[in-house]
Order: C-alpha cells, then sequence, then structure tokens
C-alpha cells in the first residue's frame, strides 16, 4: 500500500504543513480521498466552536471496517493484520491475516446481529488484550453500533457509572484476564456492576482464563457457542453497514477536573482520517513493518494506534496481552527480537519502570530490528528519553514523542520520525493541520518564540472531540468556554526560541498517574465514602516511575487504633470504588485543609507541601486558618 499523502522530508513537513493552514478544506479533502467512501461527501468542513459544532466530511457515507479491513483483502489479504503474543511466553502466539481478520469481524458481527445489537445502540466492552478485544471493536463499527471499550483495571462501581451514562445494553467481556502473574476475574466484575444496571440485556463471554464464572439465564451466552450459532446459519458475510461521516463510531471515557469521567465522543469519517494520517506520518510506517504498540485498548492510544490507524494503513499491529515486567523485566525487549518489531511505541512510566532493572534485560537482547521509538501519555524526563535512545534504539531511531489526548483522536504535537528534528522532552512541531496557541490566563495570545502559557488550539481537525455522551453543554463548558474561540487542552506548555513545544503538564485539577489520567475530584468522592473520613483533598506529587503519585490529605473522625491501617483500607476504599490505579500512593491525617474565606481548598498549598516544599508556600494571608498548614507540615508522609 502507499500513502500519497506521507510526507517524507523537512520540505514536505513545511509544505504541507502550509497549506494545511491555508487552505485546511483543501489539504483535507486530499488525504481524504484517498479512503473508500460508499458517498463522497458534500462539504469538507462546516464548524464553530461556540456550540461547539464541528462536521468534517458532511453527507459522506462509510464504514470504518471496509477501511481497516475489506478494501485490504485484495492485495494484502494474507499478510498479517494482527500479531497476538498472550501473556504466558510459552503459550502460542497468533497471526490472523487480513483475511482471517476480517472473516472473524463479520463473524462477530452476526453474533452481535443475532443478539439484538443494531445500529446506534452500545455496547460495553470490558476485556484484557486478547485478539477477541479487536474483534469485538471492529464488528461493533461493521454494524453501526457504538463501542465503549473500557480498560480492564476499572472496578465495578466504575463500570456501572459508564453503562449508566450511556445506556449500553450490550457486554462483551471475558471470563477472566491474565496480566503478569496475576488472574483478573472480569466476567465477576461486570457481575457486581450489573446489579445496578438491570437494563442490560445481554453479556456474551469470551473464554480465556478458564475461572469458574456464573452466567445468569436469560442475559448470559458464551462467545464460542455464538459464534456456533452463526456458523451453522451458513452465510458468513456481513455487510458493511452505511454511516454517515458524522454517526458516532465510539464513546470513550475519561477524566476530567470535576464529576464524573466524561463519555468522548468520537465519529466515523474525521477519526479514520486523522488516524491514519497520524499512524503514517509520525512513525513513518512503511508497508510490512511490525508496528508494536504497547498500550491497552482500553484507552485512547490503543483504539488510535493499535487498532483503527494501522488497520487503515494496512499495516501489521501488534497486540501483546501481558505486561513489561513478566516473567522478567525483559519482556519487551524479547517481544521485539521475536517478530522482529520495526516500530516501538510505549508510555514514559514504562520506560523508567524498566529502566530500574538496569541494562541487563536489554543487552540480553539484539533489538536490531527497531527503527522508529515512540513514547506518549506523560511529559519524558530527559533521563529516561537518554536512555530509551541509547539501550534500546542504540542511538539509530528517532524517538517520537507524541503529545495528544482522549478528546483529540490523534497525535497532535510531534516530530516526525527521522524527518522532522526531535529535541528530548519535547512534542516539538504541531502536525499538518494543527493550529496550536499558547494563551495566557485572560486568553491573550502569546505571539512569537520563547513563551510559556495554556495550550489552545484554534481550527479544527478532523478528529476533534464532537460531543460529550448525553451531555453537550459539558462539552461547551470543559473545552471550549475557557478561552472563547478555541478549544482548551488543560495542559500548560512552553514554545521554545526555535519553537519547538514543550508539554509542561495539567494545568488544571487532573492528575497524570503512569500515563493514566485521573481527576482529583473523583479520588476525593471515593476517599470520602470511607466510614470515618469527613473531607479530603489530592493533590499530585513527583513520583520516579508513575511520573506523578497520588498525595491524599484526609480528615479523619474515627478512632483510628491503628493509622497504617486506616491509610491501606482507604486507598483500598479508593481501588474498589474507581479500580487500582487510582489507589493513592500517600495518606496524611490531617485536622483541616488550607481554606480560603469562601470556603475553597487551596490546593496549590497541598502541592507543595505533597512536593516536599516547606519554606516557600506563597501568600497564605487569605486563609481562614493560616495555623492549619503548620500542622499539615508537621505529620507530612
Ligand atoms: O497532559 C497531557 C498528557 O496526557 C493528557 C491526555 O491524557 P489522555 O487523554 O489519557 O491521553 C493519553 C494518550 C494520548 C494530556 O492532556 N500527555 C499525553 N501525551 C503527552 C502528554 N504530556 C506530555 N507529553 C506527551 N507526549
Amino acid at each position: 500500500m502507499s500513502y500519497p499523502f506521507q510526507v517524507r522530508t523537512r520540505e514536505e513537513y513545511d509544505a504541507a504543513y502550509k497549506k494545511s493552514v491555508e487552505d485546511p478544506e483543501g489539504f483535507w479533502a486530499d488525504v481524504a480521498d484517498t479512503f473508500v467512501w460508499k458517498k463522497r461527501w458534500d462539504k469538507t468542513l462546516e464548524w464553530n466552536f461556540t456550540g461547539p459544532d464541528v462536521k468534517w466530511f458532511a453527507g459522506g457515507k462509510l464504514n470504518i471496517t471496509e477501511n481497516c479491513l475489506d478494501r485490504h483483502l485484495a492485495t494484502r489479504g494474507n499478510e498479517p493484520a494482527i500479531i497476538w503474543e498472550p501473556n504466558d511466553p510459552e503459550e502460542h502466539h497468533h497471526i490472523f491475516t487480513y483475511k482471517a481478520l476480517h472473516h472473524k469481524v463479520m463473524q462477530f458481527a452476526n453474533v452481535l446481529k443475532n443478539n439484538g445489537v443494531k445500529k446506534g445502540d452500545r455496547v460495553c466492552i470490558y476485556m484484557g488484550m486478547v485478539p477477541e478485544l479487536a474483534i469485538a471493536v471492529l464488528a461493533c463499527a461493521r454494524i453501526g453500533a457504538i463501542h465503549s471499550v473500557i480498560f480492564g483495571g476499572f472496578s465495578a462501581q466504575s463500570i456501572a457509572d459508564r453503562l449508566q451514562d450511556a445506556q449500553a445494553e450490550y457486554v462483551v467481556t471475558c471470563d477472566g484476564a491474565y496480566r503478569g502473574n496475576k488472574d483478573i476475574p472480569l466476567k465477576s466484575v461486570i457481575d457486581d456492576a450489573l446489579v445496578q444496571c438491570r437494563f442490560v440485556k445481554r453479556v456474551v463471554v469470551l473464554t480465556r482464563t478458564r475461572i469458574p464464572v456464573s452466567m445468569l439465564k436469560g442475559r448470559d451466552v458464551w462467545w464460542e457457542d455464538e459464534i456456533k450459532k452463526v456458523e451453522t446459519m451458513g452465510n458468513p458475510d456481513c455487510p458493511a453497514e452505511e454511516m454517515d461521516a458524522e454517526d458516532p463510531l465510539f464513546i470513550l471515557y475519561t477524566s476530567g477536573s470535576t464529576g464524573k469521567p466524561k463519555g468522548v465522543v468520537h465519529t466515523c469519517g474525521g477519526y479514520m482520517v486523522y488516524t491514519t494520517y497520524s499512524f503514517v506520518n509520525v512513525f513513518q510506517y512503511k508497508p510490512d513493518d511490525i508496528h508494536f504498540c504497547t498500550a491497552d485498548i482500553g484507552w485512547i492510544t490503543g483504539h488510535s494506534y493499535i487498532v483503527y490507524g494501522p488497520l487503515c494503513a494496512g499495516a501489521t499491529s501488534l497486540i501483546f496481552e501481558g505486561v513489561p515486567t513478566w516473567p522478567d523485566a525483559g519482556r519487551f525487549w524479547s517481544i521485539v527480537d521475536k517478530y522482529k518489531v520495526n516500530i516501538l511505541y510505549t508510555a514514559p512510566t514504562a520506560i523508567r519502570s524498566l529502566m530500574s532493572f538496569g541494562t541487563g534485560p536489554v543487552n540480553a537482547h539484539s533489538l536490531e530490528s527497531l527503527r522508529v521509538l515512540g513514547t506518549v501519555g506523560e511529559p519524558i524526563n530527559e533521563e529516561a528519553w537518554h536512555w530509551y535512545d541509547e539501550h534500546i534504539g542504540k542511538g539509530r531511531c528517532p524517538i517520537v514523542d507524541t503529545w495528544w489526548q482522549t478528546e483529540t483522536g490523534g497525535t497532535m504535537i510531534s516530530n516526525l520520525a527521522g524527518v522532522t528534528p526531535s529535541k528530548p522532552s519535547y512534542a516539538t512541531l504541531p502536525l499538518p493541520g494543527i493550529q496550536p496557541v499558547l494563551v495566557d490566563e485572560q486568553g491573550n495570545e502569546l505571539q512569537g518564540n520563547g513563551v510559556t502559557g495554556n495550550l489552545c488550539i484554534k481550527f479544527p481537525w478532523p478528529s476533534i472531540i464532537r460531543t460529550t455522551w448525553g451531555d453537550h453543554e459539558r462539552c461547551r463548558t470543559n473545552y471550549f468556554a475557557t478561552y472563547p474561540g478555541m478549544y482548551f487542552t488543560g495542559d500548560g506548555c512552553l514554545r521554545d526560541e526555535e519553537g519547538f513545544y514543550r508539554i509542561t503538564g495539567r494545568v488544571d485539577d487532573v492528575l497524570n498517574v503512569s500515563g493514566h489520567r485521573i481527576g482529583t475530584a473523583e479520588v476525593e468522592n471515593a476517599i470520602n465514602m470511607h466510614a470515618g473520613v469527613i473531607e479530603s483533598a489530592v493533590v499530585g506529587y513527583p513520583h520516579d516511575i508513575k511520573g506523578q503519585g497520588i498525595y491524599a490529605y484526609v480528615i479523619y473522625d474515627g478512632t483510628h487504633h491503628d493509622p497504617a491501617l486506616t491509610r491501606q483500607d482507604i486507598a483500598q476504599t479508593v481501588g474498589r470504588i474507581i479500580g487500582p490505579i487510582a489507589r493513592p500512593d500517600k495518606v496524611q491525617f490531617v485536622p483541616g485543609l488550607p481554606k480560603t474565606r469562601s470556603g475553597k481548598i487551596m490546593r496549590r498549598i497541598l502541592r507543595k507541601i505533597a512536593e516536599g516544599e516547606t519554606e516557600n508556600l506563597g501568600d497564605t494571608s487569605t486563609l481562614l486558618d493560616p495555623g492549619v498548614v503548620e500542622e499539615i507540615k508537621k505529620g507530612k508522609v
């Protein structure tokens, strides 16, 4: 497959960027024309950011799975689409050619149909990293059902919240999932969630770990039995549903600074065009390259750069079920050698964690197939960048530091591997079509280089968030109201003297723990559910491996005989309510919280104390009770 829109030199990048700003519609129409449409669109772009109301390729009809699968059958039918490496290196791996994947997707799409799923219905997918997860995602897209994948680490309560918000009547899950030496009972978590979700009509359960599960008569069915049923029906085909370019493709929940997670909605046409465009350009994908993205499909990175982007590009995408440190810290490297991986895309937290094992596990492998390295999810510190460059890339692989978000659908700011320059800890330059601006607190655009401000985007790109499911106003207030006329990212950013962008981290109350977004309000709500907790405040602090750790200040009423045990209980409560990723690393009992006279918690002070700062706490004159700060400093954990 050739990619007419791939830029291969710095000059081509400059020219593409210029065209994308001067004539965005012409630019994106040229890219979109390289895809398969059932009907070409009428208008390339209609937009305003006040609604917001953004439509790309309006009137166009397509099905993304025809672009991911059908169109490759004639040319790449026997080439690998997905390579699946199981958790246990002793277990047999699987390779799905484009033909095989196409067949499996149609089969499961028919299963969904047989079970009553129709276009526009929401299907929640809660599975481990098995190939059937990608198959279930694509099967939904095939019939126009809206998938909502929930990361396998979320708790029953988190699942119930999401199911209710999306009113998802269908669930696809596994009996259990393997992750390293753990065996996670997914179906039983779903059972707990569904106690609160009586509207769920059908649960399809894939066999993976063979852990005993209870199946509810009339509601729960086995994946394998359902496949057998459609096989005996004879016709394996499942025609691709005709979708409007602006029909929702999926909902993916993500944390914000307030309240419950919001359902970010992406649509079929624009998302397809942008994920493929960015995949091919950022990684400089070449036909036959093996692409290994280590993210979970439960996050946006997995949606865009394991499933949709690579498959639309006819690439070979590697899915790994396990974790980087099991059975040992050389697992990534042995996978790279086993499949001759060319592109490795991972998170800084994984790099830092593997660094802590030294170079022994790395040096046992050749890694000579690697050509491009990538990072995503959080700022990468220089030390980790250099280790990645020197020990993994052996100094010969460009590293792409890709900045983007669930809401942006695809990479927004990144160097293009080997085409535009890299700079440690910098995401560097915007992709063609992306117009970043830095603004001050008042929303004034900061011109020129050598400035720091809040990062906004002033023009729509094809995979921009369209709405938050069921609550369009929330989308407006979250992203388009802070700085009218612009999309606000929630990130702080520096543009250096050379015009390179460096993301400095969130400027709102959102934490980034091991590359996962967690709202402080969500964690506080969960802590407050623990009996005896009166109030709490959560902030982030620098953590060697996770990037940010979670520090909780808790006003506790009960008689706690053993503070260590109570701390553990509180952490466990959060684990139960949200999921293990949100468990606080540190819990400090405090007599009060630093509040202004109007009752607002001054998190700035709490953040400084959590970071170990005791002297320069800034202006504390507006505090209701400055004495409380001294108490908190004394009790720091
Ligand atoms: O703060 C930024 C950080 O992760 C946030 C987005 O999180 P999420 O929606 O979960 O998506 C993560 C995967 C795309 C951003 O607001 N972030 C993401 N990539 C980078 C980053 N921070 C610095 N450098 C990056 N490359």
